[in-house]
């Protein structure tokens, strides 16, 4: 029985690869007795609030050949589109009126989306709503992420991926990890919340890949911790990729990294959907307290496919956030009403 371990873990908010590993294997009654630690500590932390953060996919143009990703740039199945600025700027006014305290914006590598035009983005949405703006775009040069802060950026999400620097430079052709891992220290620096993280069960990875992975993402002292399964989508080099064997290894990653993690706040990603079935509302019972409803208009959904079987393809914004609500109620949780900044204080950072 690991249930002392586990709550020693929780007490102390600290682990060793091994006993990460250990929990990382565990079953039965200690699976249960994870969960309920890692929900307890959410509870306790950042309390009974699912924060929404609507997530708006403004472009699936990449200039980058990521070997797992859908968008990459040489897939030439994939239907190329990029929004309007104007058009990004009305959308997050939607999403700010179906609930949404921070919006998104996500996109492929896009170079036609200068720093120039992402600030004029930012500052376009920050004139009209007040929601807080989070990029998820991939990595940028120190001064544009100093003017992205100026313009009204407030936070910024760049998974590191895989903490083992071999597996990251295999799947990466174009990118280096000293350079991803100087991009998070760069957003720090530029007085950017961070959130990054990881995909569960890459091929090639193990269990301890898995447990570093964890223990990374935890020295990186991260605002926000974003983490999926790893998903093969059929028109990449990777498309080969197994599933992990033991499915619940998804979710115990994501609980112990709340233990680890106290004040995080740690998203139900999307990719947990696309694997479970009510996937992401049982990553919110085992440590998860922010939900990113899906606020692309219907028409583009379907062209960003990072994996396949991703949820709500064929739903619109309005749809999505009546469904969200629903799903917040039967958790008996509410609805997040601040912007949900950083739960960390500044001497945790
Ligand atoms: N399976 C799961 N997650 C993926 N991502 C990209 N492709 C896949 C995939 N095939 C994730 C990456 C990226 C985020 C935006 O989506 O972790 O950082
Ligand atoms: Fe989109 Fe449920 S969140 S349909």
């Amino acid at each position: 029985m690991k249930k002392d371990l586990i709550r020693r873990i929780a007490d102390d908010g600290e682990a060793s690869e091994i006993e990460i590993e250990e929990l990382l294997r565990c079953g039965g009654d200690d699976l249960k007795a994870l969960y309920a630690a890692a929900d307890r500590v959410r509870h306790e932390q950042v309390g009974d609030e699912i924060y929404l953060r609507g997530i708006i996919e403004f472009s699936n143009y990449c200039r980058k050949s990521c070997d797992y990703c859908g968008i990459r740039g040489p897939n030439r199945a994939v239907t190329r589109y990029r929004m309007g600025i104007d058009e990004i700027v009305d959308i997050a006014g939607e999403a700010e009126r179906l609930g949404n305290t921070t919006v998104v914006l996500q996109s492929g590598e896009d170079v036609w989306f200068t720093g120039d035009r992402i600030c004029e983005v930012i500052r376009g949405i920050k004139r009209k709503t007040g929601v807080a703006i989070t990029l998820s775009i991939g990595e940028r040069p120190y001064d544009e992420l100093v003017r992205f802060k100026a313009a009204g950026c407030d936070r910024y999400l760049l998974r590191f991926e895989t903490s083992d620097r071999e597996l990251f430079g295999r799947i990466h052709p174009d990118d280096d990890f000293d350079v991803r891992v100087q991009c998070l220290h760069d957003l720090k620096r530029a007085g950017i919340q961070v959130g990054s993280g990881f995909m569960i069960g890459l091929p090639g990875g193990t269990v301890g890949t898995i447990a570093r992975d964890i223990l990374f993402a935890t020295a990186l002292k991260l605002d926000m911790i974003g983490c999926g399964p790893y998903l093969s989508h059929p028109d990449t080099p990777l498309s080969q990729g197994p599933l992990l064997e033991d499915r619940e290894m998804y979710f115990k990653t994501l609980s112990i990294l709340r233990l680890l993690n106290p004040r995080a706040h740690i998203p139900a990603t999307t990719a947990f959907d696309a694997l479970f079935e009510g996937g992401r509302d049982l990553v919110l019972t085992r440590g998860a307290n922010v939900f990113m409803p899906n606020v692309t208009p219907q028409k583009y959904r379907a062209l960003y496919q990072l994996y396949p079987n991703k949820p709500c393809v064929d739903e619109d914004s309005g749809q999505c956030s009546v469904c969200v609500m629903g799903r917040v109620a039967r958790l008996g949780r509410t609805i997040g009403t601040g912007p949900g900044h950083s739960g960390l204080q500044k001497d945790e950072k």
